[in-house]
């Protein structure tokens, strides 16, 4: 088994799944201001230590993904956020794009960057202690969207990335995001996700990405969020396991769905259904920000000192979305 592999199979491991503490600066403010906390480092780093501190980092929690800020901060007892999080019992990861810009040629569209100088930035975060990289891709759906331009253009990047990735002995996450935003049907997100999906692969295979080293980060497959025509969680389950049957190679170790604006519970809810029809070898896991730091950041924001409080509920978070990873999760659970 190579490395890569193991690494991977390791994240994921036992119903395992990742935190997506990434969150730039910009959007982080945006989630304390909601709540009322200033954005300050501080208290950045705060939220963020509580919850790599809890004690479900050790059973539920296999990876962690940082922004460049948390990578590079202290604990108010001097232990660096990697070396937290590795004694914790999980590892460390890094975002490493530079965010979605304006595509040219398709202005209503985004292109992620962030490859120009990525390499030395690699070798940087593999010495403060990354195990694994993430780079999102972002597509909205309308008629004509997304456009094959965006569709290429994110492959691309996705695929030099990972590749750049692996050269410095990391695990990419690979994430092409198809937005829930919009009136379109859960048969055309569907349609357009497993174009997305099909032409990254295209590019991966192309740049000689290691199949068997990469997770992928996928959207479910739901209706827009505008759109009349809901489907049911099971609908969802089976539409979103169809879709990454066929269009996700098999060497592929581990898929790690992010929540994109689903609630916690619908996000966990979905999660346990994809696992309970889940006829294909992939590990099928989590990759939550908004669904696994809501709640737990509401009651933060109420006393910035309640860490036992905090830790509690995202704890419970952890876990109810770790027994979904293995389809054993169910409603009684939750409080
Ligand atoms: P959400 O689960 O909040 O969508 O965040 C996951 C993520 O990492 C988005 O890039």
């Amino acid at each position: 088994m190579s490395e890569l592999n193991n690494l991977a199979l390791k994240i994921l491991e036992k119903g395992k799944g990742i935190l997506a503490a990434d969150e730039s600066n910009g959007t982080m403010t945006k989630r304390l201001e909601s709540v009322k906390v200033s954005s300050t480092p501080e208290n950045r780093l705060l939220f963020r230590e509580t919850l790599f501190s809890a004690t479900s980092m050790t059973e539920c929690i296999g990876g962690v993904i940082l922004y460049d800020e948390t990578i590079k901060q202290e604990t108010l007892k001097k232990n660096k956020i990697p070396e937290l999080i590795l004694k914790m019992g999980s590892f460390p990861g890094i975002k490493v794009d530079t965010g979605a810009k304006i595509l040219a040629g398709s202005p209503e569209e985004k292109i992620t960057e962030g490859l120009d100088g990525l390499r030395e930035r690699l070798k940087e975060y593999f010495k403060l202690g990354a195990k694994f990289t993430k780079w999102r891709g972002v597509y909205n759906i309308s008629k004509s969207y997304p456009s094959k331009l965006s569709m290429q253009s994110n492959a691309h990047a996705l695929a030099r990335y990972s590749a750049l990735v692996q050269e410095c002995n990391m695990v990419p996450i690979v994430e092409p995001e198809v937005l829930m935003d919009g009136d379109h049907s859960a048969n055309e997100c569907y349609k357009k996700t497993s174009e997305v999906i099909k032409k990254c692969f295209e590019e991966l295979i192309l740049n000689k990405v290691d199949l068997k080293g990469i997770i992928l980060k996928p959207n479910m497959i739901l209706a827009g969020n505008k759109s009349k025509d809901k489907i049911s969680n099971e609908e969802v389950a089976k539409l979103t396991l169809q879709c990454l049957k066929n269009s996700v190679p098999s060497e592929v170790p581990g898929i790690a769905f992010l929540s994109g604006g689903q609630s916690e519970i619908e996000a966990t809810e979905n999660l346990n259904l994809i696992n309970k029809y889940n006829n294909t070898n992939f590990i099928m896991s989590f990759s939550y920000g908004r669904a696994l730091q809501q709640s737990a950041l509401k009651i933060w924001s109420k006393d910035t000192g309640n860490i036992e409080g905090t830790q509690k509920v995202f704890n419970h978070r952890a876990k109810m979305n770790t027994l979904a990873a293995q389809g054993r999760w169910s409603r009684d659970l939750e409080i």
